[in-house]
């Protein structure tokens, strides 16, 4: 009998220990970010939102939750091994910012493998890849909006406002466009529906040129500055897919002292994202306008998901929009009147 209740007791007290140190684990989760590429502005304020967020969900839920963050520097091998990483250091969940949108077999494959859900985000995957497995998530823009909105932007100036825009007075709008990254879906919506727009609204239109900038300021502002000496005053508008292109056009338009404070020789220039930097040219007047591309509400989506998958196994998040699978959010138009003045 003793020796009966002496294993039980002991017996017990390995239950407790093994409860306890269950809730111990259960208490501290590891999120797995790895980002295409660490020095895109937007996807560095993106960051910042999904730092915030971890924060929030911590002091809600009283956990711990180690977020780490490697850098891609747009190599997908080297995205493949980060993943690798997570995995062998049992990750819970992993977010991943894909460098090559159409290879996320590889990634989604191994994390089926190892049973640790993938909450993709900004780059998305191929529904074929993202259909390979039930834990795989989304979340990102509802792209072809934003282009959208830079079209509706841009026809109601010229609609109401023509004076501004067509400088020669010809009737018709004079662009150029400066595209994100090749394949990109949203470099590649943006193009296409900001100029339906303009074509559904009944403005007449010319391109003069276009050219990828990859999404970076510097590549942008080499484009404009090449087409500004090929056209000179001849462009009315600069579509940019993304804000840093734009900020780059606007270098290249102050060099040739164009956009420049209180000068009417001003070219309309309008991007996207609503990056900081975009918000204060906006305020300047170096920058016509730009459609909000919702960092904030994005990123809180991406740890909604993660937090959740990761603490229960089953995918939920508080922002409105998630069909269970891909969270795509609202984009908003972003004129003078919308930013403060600091
Ligand atoms: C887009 C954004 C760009 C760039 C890109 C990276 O949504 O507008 O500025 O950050 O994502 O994938």
């Amino acid at each position: 009998m003793l020796m009966f209740w002496r294993a039980a007791a002991v017996l017990s007290a390995a239950f407790l220990i093994g409860c306890g140190q269950g809730d111990e684990r259960h208490h501290k989760y590891k999120i797995g970010v790895s980002v295409y590429q660490a020095d895109d502005i937007y996807i560095s304020e993106f960051r910042e939102w999904m730092a915030a967020s971890v924060k929030e969900k911590e002091a809600a839920y009283g956990v711990t939750i180690v977020m780490n963050v490697a850098d891609a520097a747009g190599v997908q091998s080297l995205q493949n091994d980060q993943v690798d990483k997570f995995i062998s250091q049992g990750y819970d969940v992993m977010c991943v910012n894909m460098v090559d949108r159409t290879a996320a077999a590889v990634i989604v494959d191994k994390a089926k493998l190892a049973d640790i859900p993938v909450v993709f985000f900004n780059r998305e995957p191929v529904q074929e890849d993202m259909a390979r497995w039930s834990k795989v998530y989304y979340v990102g823009g509802k792209a072809e909006q934003s282009g959208v909105m830079q079209g509706e932007i841009i026809a109601d100036l010229f609609q109401n406002h023509g004076e501004l825009v067509d400088r020669n007075d010809d009737g018709v709008l004079q662009y150029v466009m400066l595209e994100g990254e090749p394949g990109h879906q949203d470099a590649l919506l943006r193009t296409e529906y900001s100029i339906a727009t303009l074509t559904r609204r009944g403005v007449r239109i010319e391109k003069l040129a276009n050219d990828t900038g990859n999404w970076q300021r510097s590549q942008a502002k080499e484009k404009m500055s090449a087409w500004l000496a090929e056209f000179g005053g001849a462009i009315e508008v600069v579509f940019s897919n993304n804000d840093s292109m734009a900020l780059g056009a606007v270098e290249a338009l102050r060099e040739k002292g164009y956009n420049l404070p209180d000068c009417d020789k001003q070219v309309i220039v309008i991007g996207v994202d609503a990056i900081k930097a975009a918000m204060e040219a906006i305020c300047q007047g170096a920058l016509y306008a730009t459609v909000l591309n919702d960092a904030k509400s994005q990123a809180q989506g991406v740890i909604d998901i993660a937090y959740s998958v990761a603490s229960t196994g089953e995918a939920l998040s508080a922002v409105p929009g998630f069909d269970g699978k891909y969270l795509l959010l609202d984009y908003r138009p972003v004129m003078r009147e919308d930013v403060k003045e600091n």
